[in-house]
């Protein structure tokens, strides 16, 4: 019943009353209760008002490993595919394989993450059915100090699938942050397993955590999410894989790549506040250079080119960094 349920209110479009579905589907009022429970458990939204009944907001967006094989090009479909309904952290599950020998190109995404990490340290908020939490776990032969290319190539490819799955238009936020208008959907945290002799990264994490539908986020996080009200999950993750597989093909050059992030960034022209060795610098991001660094002019007029860290977009009506 609990499909039939499901076209049904699909259809209504509208408030549809406990009675009438008890009556459609010849059943007590209870039994349709305990389907729209099992449908809302199962990741559907749907609305209940005393004295008009139900109605579909949402459909459920089930991660499918079919449905994400099938949009996936040859080239993606290499990767280990591992889909899980809850995990510590899908970055984790990756160092997991790779101590247990996993030798191999693999994507771990999860439902639910119980201890998402983001960058510096923090949290990444990540609860069941309303978000996608994704690791690519990549061979590598690439220089540790490379790393900065493949944080851009991600959060280039992430902002492409959006794109093309989506239709909204999205910004980026050096390094890696994915924004639609002006707040955080997505974060990427990328970590390295490496060769301290070499300094050469030989298998490259890269957990990307996008918020679809995630409403509520804890006290302290500013973040939206994309609000798509059709299911998306699976074509994103499968988008997704195939921009990043295609961007790491084609490593060293990055030609391609760097010049949409330059046009999807959204801190250039910007003043800025950054931190080198835990001092506060101020200046203005100019460009993002070659290897997708961030070049900011400071206020002697001096240039500095950042590789990693974190920068803050100064508010605006605040004071400009002084120049010459
Ligand atoms: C950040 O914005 O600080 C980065 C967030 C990265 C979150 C993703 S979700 C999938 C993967 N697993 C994790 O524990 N973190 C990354």
């Amino acid at each position: 019943m609990k499909k039939e349920l499901l076209k049904y209110l699909e259809e209504s479009n509208d408030y549809v009353s406990g009675e009438a579905l008890a009556k459609k589907f010849g059943v007590s009022r209870a039994a349709v209760w305990k389907a729209v429970k099992s449908l809302k458990d199962s990741g559907c939204a749907i609305d209940s008002v005393p004295n008009r009944g139900y109605r579909l907001i949402r459909q459920a967006d089930s991660i499918d490993g079919d449905i994400i094989r099938k949009n996936m090009n040859e080239r993606a479909r290499e990767l280990e595919l591992v889909v899980l309904e809850t995990v510590d952290s899908t970055n984790n599950e990756a160092k997991r394989m790779l101590a247990h020998g996993f030798d191999g190109g693999a994507l771990i995404i999860a439902n639910e993450q119980t201890g998402g990490r983001g960058r510096l340290g923090r949290s990444f908020y990540s609860p069941k059915n309303t978000g996608i939490y994704m690791t690519f776990l990549l061979k590598s032969s690439l220089a540790l100090s490379d790393a900065v290319t493949v944080t851009t190539a991600a959060a280039v490819a992430v902002a492409k699938a959006i794109e093309t799955v989506t239709a909204i238009d999205v910004q980026i936020k050096w390094v890696n942050d994915v924004y639609i208008n002006g707040k955080k959907v997505c974060g990427i945290l990328t970590e390295a397993v490496s060769d301290f002799e070499t300094g050469v990264a030989k298998s490259i994490i890269i957990g990307i955590g996008i918020n679809i539908t995630t409403e509520h986020f804890p006290d302290g996080v500013s973040a939206a999410a994309l609000g798509t009200t059709k299911p998306v999950r699976n074509q994103l993750i499968a988008a997704a894989a195939n921009e990043i597989i295609a961007i790491y093909d084609a490593l060293p050059d990055r030609t391609a790549f760097i010049e949409y992030y330059r046009q999807h960034s959204n801190i250039i022209g910007k003043n800025i506040d950054f931190y080198i060795n835990n001092i506060k610098h101020t200046g203005t991001a100019e460009d993002i250079d070659e290897n997708g660094a961030l070049v900011v002019r400071l206020p002697d007029d001096g240039v500095t080119v950042l590789s990693s860290g974190e920068v803050s977009v100064r508010p605006a009506g605040s004071e400009p960094p002084e120049t010459k």
